[in-house]
C-alpha cells in the first residue's frame, strides 16, 4: 500500500444468493482515519456487503468483484486469513459477546495460538457456554 492509498478498496462487488442478486456492483473506498457509513432500508444489502467484504457469506452466497485490503487483493482469501491480516467484522446484536469489551470483541478472532486458547477457555467457562453446547 502506498502512503495515500485506501485501506479498503472495494470494486464491482456483486453477490448472488442462488438466482437472486442481492448486491450489484458495489464500490467503496476507505482511507486511513475515515469512518464510512452504509445506510439503506431493510433488505437493501448492507449485511451482504459487509459479509462479502469479510469473506463471510453463508454457503448459499456467491460474491464476485474485488476486495483490496491494504493494497492486497483478498477477494479469494479465506475469512480467517482476512482476520489475521487485520480485517474484522463486529456483527449486530445477538452475535456479540455482551459481557466483553468492544476491544475484546474486535480481537476475539485473532488467530495467534494464545488468543485461540483464551477464546476457547472463555467460551467453555463463561455463562455463554450453554449456547455453544460445549
Ligand atoms: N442467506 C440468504 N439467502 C438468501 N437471500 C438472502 C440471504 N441473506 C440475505 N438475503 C437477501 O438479500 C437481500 C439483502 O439482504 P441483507 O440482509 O444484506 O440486507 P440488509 O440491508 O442488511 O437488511 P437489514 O437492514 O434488515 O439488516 C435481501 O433481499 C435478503 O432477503
Ligand atoms: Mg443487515
Amino acid at each position: 500500500m502506498n502512503a495515500t492509498g485506501p485501506i479498503l478498496d472495494v470494486n464491482a462487488l456483486s453477490v448472488r444468493y442462488g438466482k437472486v442478486e442481492a448486491l450489484h456492483n458495489a464500490a467503496i473506498k476507505v482511507r486511513a482515519g475515515q469512518i464510512v457509513s452504509v445506510i439503506g432500508p431493510n433488505g437493501a444489502g448492507k449485511s451482504t456487503l459487509l459479509n462479502a467484504i469479510m469473506g463471510a457469506l453463508p454457503p448459499t452466497g456467491h460474491a464476485k468483484g474485488a476486495v483490496v485490503y491494504q493494497g492486497e487483493d483478498v477477494s479469494a482469501v479465506a475469512v480467517e486469513k482476512r482476520v489475521s491480516r487485520g480485517m474484522c467484522l463486529v456483527p449486530e446484536k445477538r452475535e456479540l459477546f455482551a459481557s466483553m469489551t468492544v476491544e475484546d470483541n474486535l480481537v476475539l478472532a485473532r488467530t495467534d495460538a494464545s488468543a485461540w486458547v483464551s477464546a476457547i477457555f472463555w467460551i467453555r467457562w463463561s455463562p455463554c457456554s450453554s449456547f455453544f453446547r460445549v
